[in-house]
């Protein structure tokens, strides 16, 4: 997610410190971004590019300059909380700090800091580069000035922000969550082969793409955490990830990722 957001930015021109764990997983970020941002060249959908307003840095002290830093870490709230207290040392005061978390709460994040006014939610979509949608999330005590500089932040990239509070799931991933859940029982129940089911919902619910491609590209262990938080949240069995979908995380079958989930990659 984080490149993806990444590449946005440097598609709307906007100068751009990428930060990754390793130089070795940030260059190979910035090869992606390349690729991508050079096929829309060669289909015309874009003039061209500059590959240099993209930093590349393993340190968060290069953020210190930054108007906006958009987090996209692992999904679990202490190492949130943690970089939040981190970002707020080192960012500037009128810094505006955005989580593009899926299924945590902003406001707890924003809890870690004392300046919880300019914590807001930005949540993208997988593929972020090709999916319109963000959402703008205005936790409890999120200032104006920040939500409103997300929301236009946003639209810059080109996006479509949708403007919400910070309830479990948000929006989207309020209704889309139990709906692919209810996908996999479906497979168990029905006893439908995992093809058809994507057929079904292609050709008879209009969707882009099946379900099990679906969770395949978003990740079945990011799935399977994000129905976690929202079950634990909610208490609606709908949200709590299907046994099926718990062993194939088990097992190592994380879909397009790891080179195999529902389908072979
Ligand atoms: N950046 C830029 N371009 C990219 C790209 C990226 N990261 N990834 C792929 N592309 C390119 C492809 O290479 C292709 O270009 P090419 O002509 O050079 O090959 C072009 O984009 C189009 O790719 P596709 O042919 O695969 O595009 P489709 O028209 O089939 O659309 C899709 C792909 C947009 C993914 C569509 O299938 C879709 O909308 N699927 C549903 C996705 C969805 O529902 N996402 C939400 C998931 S839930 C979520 O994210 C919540 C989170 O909290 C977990």
């Amino acid at each position: 997610m984080g490149a993806g957001i990444a590449q946005l930015c440097v598609e709307a021109g906007v100068d751009t410190v990428g930060r990754e764990v390793s130089m070795e997983l940030a260059e190979r970020a910035q090869e992606r971004i390349a690729h991508f941002l050079t096929r829309k060249v060669e289909k015309g959908q874009i003039e061209s590019f500059e590959i240099e307003r993209l930093a590349l840095t393993t340190s968060l002290d290069e953020l210190a300059d930054c108007d906006l830093v958009i987090e996209a870490i692992v999904e679990e709230l202490g190492a949130k909380q943690a970089l939040f207290a981190e970002l707020e040392r080192i960012c500037r005061a009128d810094a505006v700090l955005a989580t593009n978390t899926s299924a945590l709460s902003v406001t707890e994040i924003a809890a870690a800091t004392s300046s919880p006014e300019r914590v807001v939610g930005m949540h993208f979509f997988n593929p972020a580069p090709l999916m319109p949608l963000v959402e703008i999330v205005r936790a409890e005590l999120t200032g104006d000035a920040a939500f409103d500089a997300a929301f236009s932040f946003g639209e810059r990239l080109g996006k479509h922000p949708i403007r919400c509070h910070d309830t479990p799931g948000f929006v989207v991933n309020r209704v889309l969550i139990p709906l692919l859940n209810d996908c996999v029982r479906v497979l168990d129940e029905a006893r439908v082969a995992v093809e058809d089911l994507d057929a079904g919902m292609k050709h008879g619910a209009g969707w882009p793409m099946g379900p099990c491609e679906l969770l395949d590209l978003v990740g079945i262990d990011v799935h399977v955490h994000a129905s976690e938080a929202l079950y634990e949240k909610t208490r609606e069995p709908r949200m709590a990830p299907p046994p099926r979908l718990v062993a194939m995380r088990n097992a190592g079958l994380l879909g397009r990722k790891s080179g195999r989930g529902f389908y072979a990659y």
